[in-house]
């Protein structure tokens, strides 16, 4: 396996490595990251994982300088699970000059974990753009947690006509149930028991909506409640369409459950589709 630190280097690796699989991620890697490398084989001649905390995506008050940089943990890990080239640039490689360029996401962007975190998915857009193009792989790999990341990430391809194939992969958890997240290493001891929580309710609600409940705002309003009853801080629990991300319509079988919620300093999130027959 390769490390490569500079964008000429690795278009120079890649020159005739063939069609390429790659699975962007910001390191501190987990084994939903793994899977998605164990995936990639699959999809192209050559596997390329990215490591690149990515300043544009974090708010001001966010966890940019907290966030674990394990470059040597996660390139054993990868390694193991297959990888062929690292990319770990640094910030002034990916960004040699000020990023006045930026993509403007679709207007879903500012709902959701949008509405709590402006312009996360601008910076999310940008960078994982600026690394299709240096990378030009022919598949690109995303795990289901960040939903609402992938639904952008999928409008960036088709309306700027990236050349490329997404592949989604399922969410992948503890056996508690707790969606595997780098974050999650940010709870207490007791925190992380209670972090399961979070999926819990969020099931127990698709298992209303499975049986014909339809008052969704009551629903939505019933799960943040026993959240806050616990002790969390809720940004929200939302019931949408599954293909569209807004509200659901009388006719939306697809739906998504998502939900946002802080457990002390810890934000997590974590979603579940379900699908309905009329
Ligand atoms: O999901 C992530 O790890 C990041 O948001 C991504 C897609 C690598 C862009 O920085």
């Amino acid at each position: 396996m390769d490390l490569i630190h500079t964008i000429p280097e690795l278009q120079q690796r890649l020159h005739s490595a063939g069609s390429v699989a790659f699975v962007p991620t910001m390191g501190n890697l987990h084994a939903g990251h793994l899977e998605l490398v164990r995936l990639a084989r699959a999809h192209g001649a050559t596997v390329v994982a990215s490591i690149f905390v990515n300043p544009l995506q974090f708010g001001p008050q966010e966890d940019f300088d907290a966030y674990p940089r394990t470059l040597d943990a996660d390139c054993a890990q990868l390694q193991s699970a297959g990888c062929d080239v690292v990319f770990a640039p640094s910030v002034a490689e990916m960004y040699s000059v000020p990023q006045q360029i930026e993509i403007l996401p679709p207007p879903i962007a500012r709902e959701l974990c949008g509405a709590f975190r402006p312009g996360h998915f601008q910076g999310v857009a940008t960078v994982v753009a600026k690394l299709f193009n240096i990378v030009q792989p022919a598949v690109a790999l995303f795990g289901k947690k960040d939903y609402q990341q992938l639904f952008v990430i999928r409008a960036l391809v088709q309306q700027l006509n990236y050349p490329l194939r997404i592949v989604a992969a399922e969410t992948l958890r503890a056996a508690d149930g707790l969606a595997l997240s780098s974050r999650n290493g940010y709870l207490s001891e007791q925190e992380r028991q209670q972090a399961p929580r979070l999926y819990a309710v969020l099931q127990s609600l698709a298992a209303q909506i499975k049986n014909g409940n339809r008052d969704f705002s009551a629903l939505e309003q019933g799960a943040s409640r026993e959240l806050e009853t616990l002790g969390w801080r809720v940004d929200y629990i939302a019931v949408r369409d599954a293909g569209t991300l807004l509200a659901p319509l009388a006719a939306t079988q697809a739906f998504v459950v998502l939900g946002a919620a802080w457990l002390g300093k810890t934000r997590l999130i974590d979603n579940i589709e379900v699908s309905v027959a009329v």
